[in-house]
């Protein structure tokens, strides 16, 4: 059985997990899998969230624990595992590190909305909010797009600049910004992504700038 860690799955190739987010929305389009309804178990702040899917050639359960305070800890705000396994054999094929799936794959999502909605020549781009989610955001945006300038806005000064080394680390030509003044990002960005804890108000932001994409990648426990 394959065991995937955070570092080989941060590895990942970008353009297979995006491929693979595609297909997975054909999948779901074509209703092509059995899954329940998402299970959560609360334990005061802390949430516990049960995942499992069966498709035709593979079935997987996805366990999330949502602990809000966990950056007091120095731990991310979200944690978890995935089984992997084969649904004709049973067989257990791998298990991963379930937040770095979580993480690439949302990044995944978020890339491929770029890629559909977005022009193609768009260079300036705005991330509200440089967490976990702020980085994989930005990785797929940088993916998809020949972004020029990335303007960066957080609560916390030391993680939008924690993320500026990430980002120049992997894409040293993009001139990455960071402001204090989230109304001057939204005006200077053409995309926008807002990957803070709380939902942001994106309407301001539409009226400033018309045509801008406004992406929310919303609250884990929302639904
Ligand atoms: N981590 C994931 O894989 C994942 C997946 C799906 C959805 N989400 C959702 O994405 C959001 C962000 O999660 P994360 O894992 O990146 O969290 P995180 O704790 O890693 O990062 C959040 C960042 O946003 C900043 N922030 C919070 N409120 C802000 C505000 N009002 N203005 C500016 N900055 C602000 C914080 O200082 C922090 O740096 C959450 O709503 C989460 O539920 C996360």
């Amino acid at each position: 059985m394959l065991y995937l860690n955070k570092h080989a799955i941060q590895q990942m190739d970008q353009q297979m997990i995006q491929t693979a987010v595609e297909q997975a929305y054909r999948l779901v389009l074509n209703k092509n899998y059995t899954m329940p309804d998402r299970m959560h178990v609360t334990d005061h702040q802390n949430t516990l969230l049960f995942m499992p899917c069966f498709s035709e050639n593979f079935f997987a359960a996805k366990l999330v624990w949502v602990f809000p305070e966990a950056r007091q800890h120095g731990q991310p705000a979200v944690n978890g595992l995935v089984v992997l396994s084969d649904a004709v054999s049973g067989h257990a094929l791998a298990i991963m590190d379930g937040a770095a799936i979580t993480a690439q794959r949302t990044g995944a999502v978020g890339g491929l909305a770029v890629k559909l909605l977005t022009p193609k020549t768009v260079t300036t781009a705005g991330v509200l909010g440089a967490g976990v989610q702020g980085l994989s955001q930005t990785r797929y945006l940088l993916f998809n797009r020949n972004i020029q300038t990335l303007y960066l806005y957080d609560l916390n000064q030391e993680a939008a600049k924690a993320m500026r080394r990430n980002i120049k680390q992997e894409f040293m030509d993009v001139d990455v910004v960071i402001t204090d003044d989230p109304d001057q990002l939204v005006e200077a960005s053409r995309v926008i992504i807002a990957a803070g804890m709380a939902l942001f108000d994106l309407t301001a932001a539409a009226a400033i700038y018309q045509g801008a994409l406004e992406k929310n990648i919303g609250q884990l426990l929302d639904g």
